[in-house]
């Protein structure tokens, strides 16, 4: 019998290698032939350890599962699929999974991350394959006609950035995968990078052969010890395997790539800063034009993508352009993998086409809050996005939906609050996140987020509120405006939409009073 125990970072967390370990202990102390397997996570994350026992009718759940359980699961039976109060049955009949359209996601929790026959018997490596008998613009093509949007927040289209490297003449070029996921709230690419580092780096082989790109760097925050050693796993095994070196699986045409550790700020997920850190130097940011398409890494032309964007191309060439496509709204094409966190009875990921709403997400999914009391404000995009009240909960997730509500979806995060949640508070803390996160480059967003969590601070106490107000809408004006790069021309954002949206908490009149 095959038993699944997750090896994600958030399994481990709660305990998983015990539970292995007492696993281990149990079956070969009753003689039952038990194999365990280390999968990725399913994304139910209020149930991990969430351990999975292979039955013929399918893979039965059970979870969250303590060492100290393991005992009475063998006793009711659970090698048979028989009932206990930890069961949740047949894994996929969960609804929370069940309702999910897992594209980007398919196989991650399913299979075992670093076995590349797992990877190929459920569907891996036919986009590769399909590239390598593709002329480098067909390629590049399929991706535009997708629809396929940049994940890591800024959905620019990932096919027309493709088109401007492949474009530029040069000697070499890299693909630079953004692996520093630095969003509160978010980890969806550290779960892919987890539970399917093939689909990253069969990704980053097709954006290659696109592009005519040879090597590429996988950049991973440094806080992703267990992303970093399953990528190194991954990469060795694809190179043994043929489809990564000088010669993909006989081609004749090379692509390999790297790991690197990220230098531990914020700012390194800003991608000039990333390609000077990644060149050896401190992560300050770079003017822009010259773009990293034209003018990146070492001064080449370099596709950066986020590991979200890079690991949904696969399915693409696999499927084709039309089916990726058919999902979605608006331009807004394609699925996202929302990751629910904050005070949220059911954290996870919840991977869905493009156009349901934030209270779906929250309630359908989410089950309301954890703490039991109502919920008040989600800041959706992480901590540079905006807090939305209830009265926007039912706008579509859509880029462009949210725009006009002047809030991002970003890299898809949202982090709930309850009604004890102080939101003039939550104002002065994205001051501060920027103040301790800004490169320093330029001075809307060096001197400005210092002066603005002053400024907050004042309102807090009630000194001249009034004129302070008005002194932070100026100033958020000017961050807006004047910023070299999304860290101080975003953090007004958050600000605002808190003043706007929850004036109370500000000591003002709310729209209902005045
Ligand atoms: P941007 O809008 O300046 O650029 C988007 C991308 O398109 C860049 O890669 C840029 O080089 C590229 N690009 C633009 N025009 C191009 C052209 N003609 N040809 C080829 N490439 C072109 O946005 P930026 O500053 O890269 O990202 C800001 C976003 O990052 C924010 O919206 C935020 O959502 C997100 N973010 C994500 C975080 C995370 O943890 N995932 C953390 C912080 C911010
Ligand atoms: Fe640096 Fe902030 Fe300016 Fe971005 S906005 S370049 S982080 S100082």
């Amino acid at each position: 019998v095959r038993i699944f125990v997750p090896r994600d970072s958030a399994a481990l967390a709660v305990g998983a290698d015990a539970v292995v370990e007492a696993i281990a202990r149990e079956a070969a102390a009753r003689g039952a032939d038990v194999q365990i397997v280390r999968n990725g996570s399913r994304g139910l994350l209020w149930l991990e350890p969430l351990v999975e026992v292979e039955t013929p009718a399918g893979r039965c759940a059970y979870g969250p599962v303590a060492a100290g359980d393991v005992g009475k699961l063998f006793e009711a039976g659970w090698l048979e699929g028989k009932p206990h109060p930890l069961a949740h049955g047949l894994t996929e009949a969960i609804p929370y999974l069940q309702k999910q359209e897992r594209l980007t996601f398919a196989r991650v929790g399913i299979t075992d991350p670093v076995s590349v026959a797992d990877y190929r018997a459920h569907g891996g490596l036919a986009g590769l394959e399909r590239a390598l008998g593709m002329q480098p613009a067909a390629i590049v093509e399929e991706v535009v006609q997708s629809g396929l949007r940049g994940r890591g927040g800024a959905a620019f289209p990932t096919g027309i950035k493709w088109k401007t490297v492949l474009a530029t003449e040069a000697p070499q070029k890299y693909i630079v995968c953004n692996a520093d996921e630095g969003d509160s709230g978010t980890f969806s690419d550290r779960m892919l990078m987890e539970g399917d580092p093939y689909a990253l780096i069969e990704g980053m082989a097709i954006a290659g052969l696109a592009t005519g790109a040879t090597y590429g760097y996988i950049y991973v925050r440094s806080e992703y010890p267990y992303a970093i050693a399953t990528l190194q796993q991954a990469i060795a095994a694809a190179r043994a395997d043929g489809w990564l070196g000088l010669d993909i699986q006989g081609s004749g045409r090379a692509f390999d790539l790297e790991v690197r550790k990220a230098a531990g700020a914020y700012i390194c997920g800003e991608e000039t800063s990333l390609l000077e850190s990644l060149e050896g130097k401190r992560a300050v940011v770079r003017a822009k034009p010259p773009l990293p398409a034209v003018k990146g890494l070492f001064g080449k032309p370099t596709v950066i993508n986020n590991v979200i964007s890079l690991a949904s191309v696969p399915i693409i060439l696999a499927r084709g352009a039309a089916f990726y496509r058919d999902y979605g709204m608006g331009r807004s094409r394609g699925t996202l993998p929302f990751q629910l966190a904050g005070n949220i009875k059911h954290g996870g990921l919840v991977e869905k086409a493009f156009g349901l709403s934030l209270r779906e997400l929250l309630y359908d999914y989410g089950g309301g809050s954890a703490s039991g009391r109502p919920l008040r404000a989600v800041q959706v995009g992480g901590p540079l996005g905006a807090y939305l009240p209830e009265s926007q909960w039912d706008t579509p997730l859509d880029y462009e939906a949210y725009i006009g509500i002047s809030a991002m979806l970003g890299h898809g995060g949202l982090v709930a609050f309850d009604d004890t949640v102080d939101m003039a508070h939550m104002a002065r803390y994205a001051m501060e996140f920027c103040a301790i996160e800004s490169c320093g480059k330029c001075t809307p967003c060096r001197v400005g987020a210092v002066r603005g969590a002053e400024v907050v601070e004042r309102i807090i106490r009630n000194e001249q509120r009034e004129q302070q107000v008005e002194l932070l809408r100026d100033l958020c004006d000017t961050m807006l405006g004047g910023s070299l790069c999304a860290l101080g021309g975003m953090t007004p954002y958050p600000v605002l939409s808190a003043l706007e949206h929850f004036p109370e908490d500000f000591g003002l009149p709310s729209p209902g009073t005045a």
